[in-house]
């Protein structure tokens, strides 16, 4: 990790951010507590998230410019999150980081970066 580049530079620009979300949805899909939220398509939600890890990471706003101000926590006051849910979501990207082969500094740097975030989107006890 370098600690004068950004996240997004780190993690490998949009290469990187790219094979993060191809590493991540699988796993989310996969799994017993989060699938349930996602619809069956995925592509459009791998896209949007795609464009807004590049900006959240340091990268071109790519979300903004298409969609305008993130509003994340309302864009997911629609679906009920719960702690559980933010566990599983943390950890569906711990092991998509370690499957793309992001080394442990940066991993455990990124993982704090989305815990906040993670643990702001809860909605429901
Ligand atoms: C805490 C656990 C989380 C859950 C359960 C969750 C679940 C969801 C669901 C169900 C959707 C909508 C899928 C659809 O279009 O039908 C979504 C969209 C999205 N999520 Fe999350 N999410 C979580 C955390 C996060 C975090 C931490 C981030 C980023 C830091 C994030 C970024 C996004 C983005 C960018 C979208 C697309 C928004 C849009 O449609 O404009 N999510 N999420």
């Amino acid at each position: 990790m370098d600690p004068r580049l950004s996240i997004y530079d780190n993690l490998g620009g949009a290469e990187g951010i790219r094979s993060l979300v191809e590493a991540f949805y699988p796993r989310v899909q996969q799994n017993d507590v989060l699938a349930p939220l996602f619809p069956e398509d995925i592509m459009p939600v791998m896209e949007k998230q795609y464009m807004f890890l590049s900006q959240f990471f340091g990268g071109p706003a790519l979300f903004s410019d298409a969609y305008g101000h993130p509003m994340m926590r309302a864009r997911h006051l629609k679906f009920p999150i719960t702690d559980r849910h933010a566990d599983e979501w943390l950890s569906c990207m711990a092991g998509a980081l370690e499957e793309i082969g992001v080394e442990s500094d940066l991993r455990e740097f990124v993982l704090q970066r989305l815990s906040g975030p993670a643990r702001h989107f809860v909605n429901t006890p």
